[in-house]
């Protein structure tokens, strides 16, 4: 059998890995600084990481939600304190675009309503509902159209007032991101998550921050929303949340009440994920990772902003992103072939930065010296 062919990949076989650090099965060693998508938060197989999740391996992988798992309310607690949402209420899943998926169906059965508004650039999943709030006509199937997402300008506060004015009593949710991962690194403006924060209270809409890729410490604070000083009713959460090991969840602000049977799933919240979980959050807090995204992240912008074909620097906390001229397309690919250093891109001629929330400032000083050396390689003139 061959695999389904849908992934572009790099000709890379990674066999080992530890903290910024993964090893292909020739022996060469790599700096990651993407994280397969962003998904490495703690550090590739850190030690209490591993610990938490073998003790739990000897005593009980799995059951279903048909039990009560004490493990559950423990990870609940945490993060709630972590998160500094300790009233919100918690829902497993397994996925990014299953926390979506789940976040827009509570909001409608919440509101009784089908509209929902999204914004241009947005990735929210590939899944039925999170894929028509995705705005890439590539990734959305026919069964997948429908007339009830709206698409705004992301940043625009006025379209979203004139929408809501004309359309208020029929949306559900506004699902936004507080910094756009796939579309590229764009931090939404504080004014404008107040806007959308107003509007969903005017006319009583659910505001759901997409936190998948921009949430769990990487912008330097818990959620990237948290930099505007407001609250939405539905966080998603996912990659960062278990360090590679599959969890999802959304935490639900207290006005919204659980009915019996609205939302579920098999895997969710299964004994396994939550020792991850909780593992994840343990290190956060012990080693002070949301604080070192910052200081790390600063570092890595201020030495980006001072090269100078290096454009449009942005983004917040371990979450960076910035613009490289055309004649240096190939810069992603040189610094994985020649410097051995994992990046990400967003097309066209992006460079997107996505490293555990533990990177040294060690290996952050080896990124922009090899950054530099293979700018300087694609830029000077031609030999004769
Ligand atoms: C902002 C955002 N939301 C949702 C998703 C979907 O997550 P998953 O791939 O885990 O379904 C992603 C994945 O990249 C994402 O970046």
């Amino acid at each position: 059998m061959n695999l389904f062919d849908v992934y572009p990949i790099n000709e890379v076989t990674i066999v080992k890995a530890k903290g910024s650090y993964v090893w292909d099965d020739k022996g060469d060693q790599y700096l990651d600084l993407y994280g397969g998508h962003a998904v490495i938060s703690i550090g590739h197989t850190h030690p209490h990481w591993v610990n938490r999740i073998e003790e739990q391996l000897e005593k009980i992988a799995f059951y279903s939600n048909s039990v009560r798992i004490p493990l559950q309310a423990e990870l609940a607690e945490k993060l709630g304190r972590v998160s500094g949402k300790p009233d919100y209420q918690l829902f497993l899943c397994n996925s990014g675009a299953e926390a979506n998926e789940n976040a827009l169906k509570l909001a409608s059965f919440h509101t009784g309503r089908k509209k929902v508004v999204a914004f241009s650039k947005a990735f929210h999943g590939r899944t039925s509902l999170a894929v028509s709030v995705t705005d890439n006509k590539n990734y959305i199937a026919p069964v997948n159209e429908t007339e009830n997402v709206i698409f705004l300008p992301f940043n625009d506060s006025n379209a979203l007032n004139d929408c809501f004015e004309n359309e208020g009593k029929n949306i559900a949710a506004v699902i936004v991101e507080g910094i756009q991962g796939v579309g590229g690194i764009n931090v939404a403006g504080d004014g404008f998550l107040k806007s959308i924060r107003a509007n969903c209270d005017k006319y009583g809409a659910v505001y759901i921050a997409d936190s998948v890729q921009c949430g769990y410490g990487r912008s330097g604070k818990f959620f990237s929303h948290d930099f505007a000083g407001v609250s939405a009713d539905i966080y998603t959460m996912a990659k960062g949340m278990g360090n590679g090991f599959p969890v999802a969840g959304i935490i639900i602000a207290p006005h919204i009440r659980p009915k019996l049977f609205q939302l579920g799933t098999t895997f969710g919240g299964n004994h396994l994920a939550c020792a991850a979980a909780l593992a994840v959050l343990e290190v956060m807090e012990e080693e002070k990772l949301m604080g070192n995204a910052v200081m790390t992240g600063k570092y890595l912008r201020d030495e980006l902003e001072a090269i100078p074909v290096i454009e449009n620097v942005r983004g917040r906390g371990l979450m960076i992103g910035f613009d490289v001229p055309e004649k240096l397309k190939d810069l992603k690919k040189n610094l994985l072939l020649n410097q051995k250093i994992f990046t990400g891109e967003a097309k066209p001629n992006v460079i997107r930065l996505l490293p555990s929330l533990a990177l040294k400032k060690k290996d952050a000083e080896q990124f922009i010296e090899a950054l530099k050396e293979e700018i300087a390689l694609l830029t000077q003139a031609p030999s004769e």
